[in-house]
């Protein structure tokens, strides 16, 4: 098949902490081409406005749908928390009326009703996401009678980014986070942020074994199986040569480094610039 006539799923995030959202997906829809694209000149999102994260993200949907995405997955949770809505309310409407954009916060939602017994939900995640509401909007959209309890983790990102999840610190860290989602109960916790699956062991030496961890890398992919199933014309469009490609707006050693370890499998990736 010719270069233009591939058609990608798209799989967006801030930076490279996507790469493990991706490769749940791979493993799991392997036929299929992939077009990945990390933010990194900008990352991260999880510090920033709202208003700032939209651009930035209809910015990469801009790059994804002329590069030849048919479908695109926003697997930075700030970026579905803060953008995805009106991306598809307002943005996709008026420019691509035919392309779809989907997030990691619904299917991690539904997931997460369908484990608790409770109805207490904790969410850990990026300031920027807990403060959207975003999640807990989901949640009670599901069920009006669930309790969520959120708790921001701002360190987490850079300990993951460090390679520091096995440290003393981290642990301790983690405790102080996880502590408040604790004590209130909750049966079931969301990891809210494309990085923290990298601490999962870690986090569920602090909350044992009672509690359902919410793994995106591994709800997102069988979600977005199903909804291939269930959007025939969509999925037919899309390519089917396993190629999977990288682009990044920032190329640094760290990023090929990071990337391949979340990837599992070594990468390379192509500088681009988003405007
Ligand atoms: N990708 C972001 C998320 O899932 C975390 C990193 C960032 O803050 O940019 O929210």
């Amino acid at each position: 098949m010719s270069k233009h006539k591939r058609k990608f799923i798209g799989v967006f995030d801030s930076g490279f902490g996507g790469i493990n959202i991706l490769r749940g997906i791979v493993k799991e829809l392997p036929a299929y081409d992939y077009l990945y694209l990390g933010d990194t000149a900008r990352a991260p999102y999880g510090t920033r406005s709202p208003e700032v994260v939209y651009e930035f993200t209809k910015q990469a949907v801009d790059f994804m749908f002329a590069n030849n995405c048919e479908l695109i997955i926003f697997a930075c949770n700030t970026a579905s928390s803060d953008a995805l809505r009106k991306i598809q309310q307002e943005y996709l409407p008026k420019y691509y009326p035919n392309k779809k954009v989907l997030g990691v916060l619904i299917p991690a939602a539904e997931e997460a009703i369908i484990k608790t017994k409770n109805k207490k939900i904790g969410v850990i995640a990026t300031e920027g996401t807990v403060c959207s509401g975003a999640f807990a909007r989901e949640l009670m959209k599901i069920n009006p009678k669930i309790k969520v309890f959120q708790n921001p983790c701002p360190l987490l990102v850079p300990i993951v980014e460090a390679g520091e999840q096995n440290s003393k610190a981290t642990k301790i860290i983690l405790e102080n986070y996880l502590k408040p989602i604790k004590n209130r109960g909750a049966d079931t916790l969301i990891l809210g942020c494309t990085h923290y699956g990298i601490l999962e062991n870690q986090i569920r030496k602090i909350i044992g074994s009672g509690m359902a961890i919410i793994s995106e890398a591994k709800v997102v992919p069988k979600k977005l199986k199903d909804y291939l199933k269930r959007h025939a014309a969509i999925e037919k469009k899309i390519s089917k040569n396993r190629i999977v490609r990288f682009f990044s707006t920032d190329l640094t050693d760290k990023f090929i480094l990071l990337g391949s370890k979340f990837f599992g499998r070594k990468i390379k990736a192509q500088k681009i610039s988003l405007k």
